[in-house]
């Protein structure tokens, strides 16, 4: 059985939150580059701005790292963005993106690191674990790309038919 709510689900929920006068509404989009699973033509944040009275204010989160991230999120109707791994990995967050001459820290961070940037044990774990999923997706879309490549290349690289 499916849990939770669906994103239909979600923005009558955002609605009745309005109605009981919620000044703003934080979205959790995971990855807020991303359209929905659900309506794969529609991102999230013009889904909730239409649903709602103006006044609403959203807020959107979501794999935002980088300030093109954060802008990007704004220009789709988002009042303000939150940021939770990117400001575990870069204390100083609002200053780097504002400097265009500096990097935003990406992970891996070790777990000595996030334990001294306060995290439970729990969470460190979780999050290395993720970590590891993340890179081991990354490493099998990679392989799947030299073996298409492999492939390709073992095509052109055939008998030609004798005539
Ligand atoms: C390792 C990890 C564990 C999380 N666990 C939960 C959770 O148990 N419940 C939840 O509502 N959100 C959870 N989240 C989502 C965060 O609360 C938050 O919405 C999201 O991480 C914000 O996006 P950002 O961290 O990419 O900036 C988790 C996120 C991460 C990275």
């Amino acid at each position: 059985m499916r849990g939770g709510l669906d994103l239909d689900e979600s923005i009558q929920t955002a609605r009745w939150l309005a109605e009981d006068g919620a000044d703003f509404i934080h979205l959790s989009l995971w990855d807020a580059s991303r359209n929905t699973n659900k309506r794969p033509e529609e991102h999230a944040l013009n889904l909730f701005r239409s649903a709602l009275n103006e006044e609403v204010r959203l807020v959107a989160a979501g794999n935002i790292w980088t300030r093109a991230d954060a802008e990007a999120a704004l220009a789709r109707g988002a009042s303000a963005v939150a940021i939770g791994q990117a400001a575990i990995a870069n204390l100083d967050w609002v200053a780097r993106v504002s400097d265009p001459g500096r990097e935003v820290r990406r992970p891996p961070l070790t777990i000595a690191e996030l334990r001294e940037r306060g995290l439970n044990p729990t969470f460190c774990g979780k999050y290395a674990k993720l970590e590891g999923v993340r890179r081991g997706l990354a490493s099998l879309r990679r392989a799947s790309k030299l073996a298409r490549a492999a492939a390709q290349l073992a095509w052109l690289a055939r008998p030609w038919p004798l005539a």
